[in-house]
């Protein structure tokens, strides 16, 4: 299956293109810097040229047609304010999933973050705010579209090596960590897993198999 991967140069894409590519199939990763074309080409990945900030849909959707799924991993990242939390976690989103439905690739998986779907604790900072709310509204908007999405909710990344144990369960989990490799693999394994389609799930450390652990959310 071709899967294009918004963010295509972020940590957790760069391996979810590894994991892709050695189980056959084609991942397509969006960067937005010419220099990160050889990087996801070693991860195996197809480089397409795409800033979510600046292009339009019909450019997004040229770049998914053909793909039986797409997934969200862009983030503006450590460092970043408010604006930008705005422009890419909430507006990048949406402009995916649009160009999504324009394309007709129906599976959507979007990484999104625990915390999202409430407000933030009183006493939060400025930029923590507009993160989750950007992430709130990023996935309110995917829900209400006409896609087979799933919006996976990770607690806090890590670059330790991965487990392959985890914790996944609908809202809400008790705040924890999770590595990256272990973020990747679980949505390999959603992407496998049709059933897991209208799903919100949130994700930490655990001591159930990645497999397992899907088969058991989505049941
Ligand atoms: N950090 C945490 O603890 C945590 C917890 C839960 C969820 N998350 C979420 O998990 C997701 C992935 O995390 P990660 O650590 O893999 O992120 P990451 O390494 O920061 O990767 C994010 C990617 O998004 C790309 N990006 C930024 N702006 C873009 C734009 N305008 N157009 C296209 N691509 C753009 C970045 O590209 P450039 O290199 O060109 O900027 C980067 O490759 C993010 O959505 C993040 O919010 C993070």
């Amino acid at each position: 299956m071709r899967v294009v991967i918004a963010g295509g140069h972020g940590k957790i894409a760069l391996r979810l293109e590894r994991l892709l590519a050695g189980q056959g199939d084609e991942p397509v990763a969006l960067v937005r810097d010419p220099g990160h074309e050889a990087d996801v080409q070693a991860a195996g990945a197809r480089a397409v040229l795409c800033d979510l900030e600046t292009a339009g849909v019909e450019e997004v959707a040229t770049a998914l047609r053909g793909a039986g799924a797409v997934v969200f991993a862009a983030g503006a990242g450590p460092g970043s304010g408010a604006a930008r939390k705005d422009a890419v976690d909430r507006a990048g989103s949406v402009l995916l999933a649009e160009a999504a439905e324009r394309a007709g690739v129906r599976r959507f998986v979007q990484i999104s973050s625990m915390g999202a779907g409430q407000a933030p604790r009183a006493g939060t900072d400025d930029v923590w705010a507009a993160y989750i709310k950007a992430k709130t509204d990023a996935e309110d908007d995917l829900r209400a579209r006409d896609l087979e999405w799933t919006v996976l909710r990770p607690g806090g990344l890590t670059d330790d090596p991965g487990t392959g144990l985890v914790t996944l369960a609908a809202p809400s989990l008790p705040r924890g960590k999770v590595t990256r490799d272990d973020v990747a693999a679980v949505i390999v394994a959603l992407l496998g897993t049709p059933d897991s389609a209208g799903h919100t799930l949130e994700l930490v450390e655990g001591t159930t198999p990645v497999a397992e652990a899907v088969e058991a959310a989505v049941s």
